[in-house]
């Protein structure tokens, strides 16, 4: 989740990019910069927020009316000055700037290096301007045209270059790319947001696409280089819309943003054999065979991640996995040692009750594993290792695609661990690989059924009080799903596994009360049943969360809210979604601030 910028037109470029970046700033902003051309390209690039690379710009002659912007959410290679995009190769001819994640940047890397190259950066974006500069035979566009082909995973880049000076050239292969078309001049951006100030009018880049950008316009081609005729597309969102990309909330462009966020998280980690690569962990495959437990610490919405964590190590590893809130174990003494592996969640990587507990590893010879979505937050500073989510910037208080991301990491981290352990074999990874890569669509499809949540949350908007059940991972899914809901519509709601209604929350379930059952677990599906029986027979409206295969489920629920068939291993991240979905519109009906619930921070830095 980076940003770019892009302009070509008769005004001084320097100025409306770094506008446009800092209207970007929400996408990341561990660095930035900016390289603007007049006969050479003049690269300027800080560390830290924009500000700092304003300050570097302060009392430069701007000049130069065409250029390319970058903002950066580090995931090759920590926030730094060399870190920083634009990227060029060593003649300086040839600039680029990448949103997403080149997936062999090492075999590219490593031929690159037995060729002679040298790197001034740890980025993947540097090779991609190497390969430029050496495919570059004439003709810009198909230069970029076979560094694509040479490229696999899931980007957006953009190319400028001192041998066709009023040229940009960028292609979109999953990453966002929208062009402004302006009167005269032509702007390039990540996001409509950043140029919706200067003109409305826009060219939305699909995948595997190109565009040639010029003060004159820009011309649409397929990666193959045939043109298309791209229809403009009007924009009028106002202002306000606009920082939500036409969204009425934060909340609802993240929920949105989820498929994006599996496709970032998973970029360059996994196989389809389910062969995985965690770049920032450093255990080796002894220590992995010699874990004998693992535990897992977080607070709210991260626990809840842990709570299908637990799950997901007991099954993959085969060894004990338990998770515990972090408000708890700082004071639980617990018995770790040195074999067992403390994995702390925290989207923030700030929540001060996580960090202590998470300071507990060390003080046992533990080693501390950080999931966090933050680079170089006070949780990955303490780590021994981490696994970085790549959700980017999330706005809204309450946590729907940093949660999601929390779960994709878990699952790589399993398959990793496991593959160590022997405990997975090849068949199995390769499942659970496939079921991931085939995640993104999944949850689209879920989005496409946003108007059955609408009509669900029309059903509990009144409600008094509202329960979620479930077994096992749908357990797990149901105490997040009540969480959500509880924080943004501020309806009394209560999570518990399924069996246990029957021991004294029954009592409470009288005509009318609305139960949220999922029911996704195959293993204990007829268990869920008697469950959502019991409900039924005193009165109880049950929602049912469950598969479209399943065909049972019409005969004992009120109303089904429906995911598209998995492995059932897989299946939580697709079953919340219906879930934020629900919560967010009873709020939105109840007329509350969604993103900034009251009594609510984004991160609890306090005890
Ligand atoms: C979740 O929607 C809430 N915002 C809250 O429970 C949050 O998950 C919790 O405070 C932990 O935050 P962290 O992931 O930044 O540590």
């Amino acid at each position: 989740m980076c940003g770019i910028m892009g302009y070509a037109g008769p005004q001084e470029a320097a100025p409306i990019i770094m506008d446009g970046l800092k209207r970007l700033e929400y996408r990341g902003y561990d660095s930035a910069g900016i390289a603007i051309g007049n006969g050479t390209i003049k690269v300027t690039k800080a560390e830290g927020k924009i500000v700092n690379l304003e300050a570097l710009l302060e009392g430069e002659p701007s000049n130069g009316k065409i250029g390319i912007g970058h903002t950066r959410w580090a995931t090759h290679g920590p926030p730094s000055d060399a870190n920083a995009h634009p990227h060029a190769d060593p003649s300086g001819e040839f600039v680029v700037v990448h949103n997403g994640i080149i997936e062999n940047f090492q075999a590219i890397r490593d031929e690159l290096a037995a060729h002679g190259s040298e790197f001034a950066s740890d980025t993947d974006t540097e090779l991609l301007a190497h390969l430029v500069a050496r495919e570059y035979d004439g003709d810009l566009a198909d230069a970029v045209r076979r560094t694509v082909a040479l490229s696999e995973g899931a980007y957006a880049m953009v190319v400028m270059s001192t041998r066709e000076p009023e040229k940009i050239v960028a292609v979109r292969k999953i990453s966002p790319l929208v062009i402004g078309l302006g009167d005269g001049e032509t702007f390039l951006a990540s996001d409509i947001p950043a140029v919706l100030h200067h003109t409305r009018d826009f060219l939305i880049i699909e995948d595997d696409e190109m565009v040639i950008v010029t003060a004159e316009g820009a011309s649409v081609e397929t990666i193959a280089g045939d043109p298309i005729d791209r229809a403009v597309t009007h924009i009028d969102w106002d202002a306000e819309q606009a920082e939500k990309g036409g969204y009425e909330h934060f909340m609802l462009k993240e929920i949105y943003e989820q498929p994006d966020v599996i496709t970032e998280t998973l970029g360059g980690r996994i196989s389809e054999e389910g062969t995985v690569w965690l770049e920032d962990i450093e255990f080796d495959d002894a220590y992995i065979a010699g874990l004998d437990r693992v535990w897992i610490t977080a607070c709210g919405t991260a626990y809840h991640a842990g709570l299908i964590g637990q799950e997901i190590f007991r099954r993959v590893l085969r060894i004990p996995a338990n998770v515990e809130y972090a408000h708890e174990l700082r004071y639980a003494d617990p018995i770790i040692g040195p074999s067992e592996l403390l994995i702390a969640i925290s989207q923030s990587g700030e929540t001060a009750d996580t960090l202590a507990a998470a300071r507990i590893a060390p003080e046992h010879g533990s080693r501390m594993l950080a999931i966090t979505n933050v680079v170089g937050s006070t949780l990955s500073r303490y780590a021994d290792d981490i696994l970085y989510t790549r959700a980017g910037p999330e706005i809204s208080v309450a946590s729907t695609k940093a949660y999601m991301a929390m779960l994709i990491a878990q699952y790589l981290l399993a398959l990793r661990l496991g593959a160590a352990r022997g405990t997975v074999d090849r068949a199995r990874a390769q499942a659970v690989a496939h079921g991931l890569h085939l995640m993104p669509a999944a949850i689209e499809e879920v989005l496409r059924r946003e108007d059955q949540a609408v009509v669900a949350a029309e059903r509990i908007v009144d409600a008094e009080d509202v329960y979620f059940i479930g077994r096992g991972l749908d357990y797990a899914i149901a105490m997040e799903g009540s969480l959500k809901l509880k924080e943004i519509s501020y309806l009394h709601s209560e999570a518990m596994p399924a069996g246990e209604l029957k021991h004294g929350t029954l009592a409470l379930i009288t005509e009318g009360v609305p139960v949220v059952a999922i029911i996704t677990q195959r293993a204990v599906y007829s268990k869920t049943i008697s469950a959502i029986q019991e409900v039924k027979a005193r009165g109880g409206k049950v929602i049912a969360v469950a598969y479209d295969t399943d065909t049972e489920i019409e005969r004992h629920a009120d109303m089904v809210l429906r995911i598209p068939e998995m492995n059932d291993l897989l299946a939580p991240v697709a079953a919340v979604v219906p879930l934020q979905l629900l919560a967010y519109h009873v709020a939105r009906l109840r007329g509350h601030d969604i993103d900034q619930p009251r009594n609510l921070a984004k991160s609890v830095t306090v005890e």
